[in-house]
């Protein structure tokens, strides 16, 4: 049975930061952001957007070409979760009117929270191929002002529907997962930014990658050159490089060629979002479908890492005509909207989002019409309009 992703939606929020005047605020050559890191811009949530309106805004980009009555099953992968007990997802589902009878909850394992969702959806579709199965990934990665990790900030959200008819990415069966007990990044319940070993999840996340590749190649009977493209979990896209890196190693100038060219187009978005955690992996694959020109029935291999750490190496082909589900010009103009903001007004949006509003202040969005934003809490009870 042919079970896969069918439609993609992106969002971001409408301010970015731009890395040559963030480096130039904190006294580093602009080329260890630009080069040394990989990143040109990141987006900015400011305290209207959180991982609960990201991933409906996200989801509502595609809402208009699907039947919204097969949805049986929702699941929200989050590391920026608005609730210790409530699922985001229910905040979703009531923003886009889904069946009570939808099944739904929240996931978590760091960035491999959307991968985990995937798998999920992969194993509902195959048991009701009459439904379908809607998988967000939403998150703000904050590491602090002036920290090490700020480059590498970002936010954002990527919505897919999983389906058994899928009109962009035909998931094969079979995947290599890898895990261990690590303290490479995490984010205690006190701490609204994350704690971070940078150095050594570099590490970590290219020891996974060489596990789950070449477990992955071995199960299916394939070799790298099989492979049309790989797309990886971008934190900032140097990591990325050096996994991709790492897959080229000892092969033809040919096959070395066509993954640095794919590597190249996918990691585009990224440079200019940042960091999206659960989403980033897949903003990566948005950004290859856009720009890659791939054939139909290309190979595409999937690396998924999830800090403390998971990871997963899987793989899909390419669907005849996947170009018409795509929506380039509106990921562009998504892109375009934003509003460029300076540091000090970066540190003070940034810093003034940490905190909750206090109980009963409403907040107002900048945001354009028809964005869902959040509106602060009443009664403790999050309240989430569109504009
Ligand atoms: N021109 C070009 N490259 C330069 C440069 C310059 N002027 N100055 C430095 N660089 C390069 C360095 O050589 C290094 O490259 P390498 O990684 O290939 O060795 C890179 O820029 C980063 O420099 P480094 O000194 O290692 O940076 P740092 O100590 O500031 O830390 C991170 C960078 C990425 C480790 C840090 O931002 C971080 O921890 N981010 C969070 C990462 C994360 O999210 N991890 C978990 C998710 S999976």
């Amino acid at each position: 049975m042919s079970i896969g992703i069918d439609q993609i939606g992106f969002f971001t929020p409408n301010k970015y930061v731009d890395m040559v005047e963030l480096a130039e605020a904190r006294n580093v050559d602009p080329n260890k952001y630009l080069i040394g890191i990989g990143q040109k811009r990141m987006s900015l949530a400011d305290s209207t957007q959180d991982a609960v309106s990201m991933g409906i805004n996200g989801t509502l980009r595609y809402l208009d070409n699907i039947d919204s009555a097969k949805v049986g099953l929702l699941v929200f992968g989050t590391e920026s979760s608005v609730d210790q007990s409530k699922s985001a997802s229910l905040f979703v589902k009531k923003a886009l009117n889904l069946a009570p009878e939808v099944r739904t909850f929240e996931v978590k394992e760091a960035c491999f929270g959307l991968t985990a969702g995937i798998m999920i959806a992969r194993d509902f579709v195959r048991a009701h191929p009459d439904q379908t199965a809607l998988v967000i990934g939403s998150d703000i990665a904050r590491y602090g002002v002036a920290t090490a990790g700020e480059v590498t900030q970002g936010a954002g959200s990527i919505s897919l529907l999983i389906s058994s008819s899928p009109r962009i990415l035909d998931l094969n069966d079979g995947h290599s997962a890898w895990s261990d007990d690590i303290n490479d990044f995490w984010r205690p319940n006190d701490s609204a930014v994350a704690m971070v070993d940078g150095k050594y999840s570099t590490q970590v996340y290219l020891d996974f990658f060489k596990h789950t590749f070449a477990a992955y190649k071995e199960q299916k009977g394939w070799n790298t050159q099989d492979f049309s493209s790989i797309v990886y979990h971008l934190p900032f896209t140097k990591m990325g490089k050096k996994a991709n890196d790492l897959a080229i190693a000892g092969e033809s100038p040919e096959v070395a060629e066509k993954l640095v060219k794919a590597f190249e187009a996918s990691k585009q978005l990224s440079m200019e979002v940042g960091n999206i955690y659960t989403g980033s992996l897949y903003l990566s694959l948005l950004s290859l479908l856009e720009r890659g020109e791939l054939e139909p029935n290309s190979l595409i291999g999937l690396f998924s890492y999830g800090s403390g750490a998971m990871a997963e190496f899987y793989s899909g082909n390419l669907v005849d005509g996947y170009q018409d589900q795509l929506n380039p010009r509106g990921d562009q103009a998504l892109l375009d909207r934003r509003k460029h903001v300076t540091i000090p007004e970066y540190e003070t949006i940034f810093n003034a989002a940490l905190a909750n509003p206090t109980d009963g202040e409403v907040l107002t969005s900048d945001e354009e019409t028809g964005v869902w934003y959040f509106a602060g809490t009443q009664n403790h009870i999050r309240q989430y309009r569109q504009k």
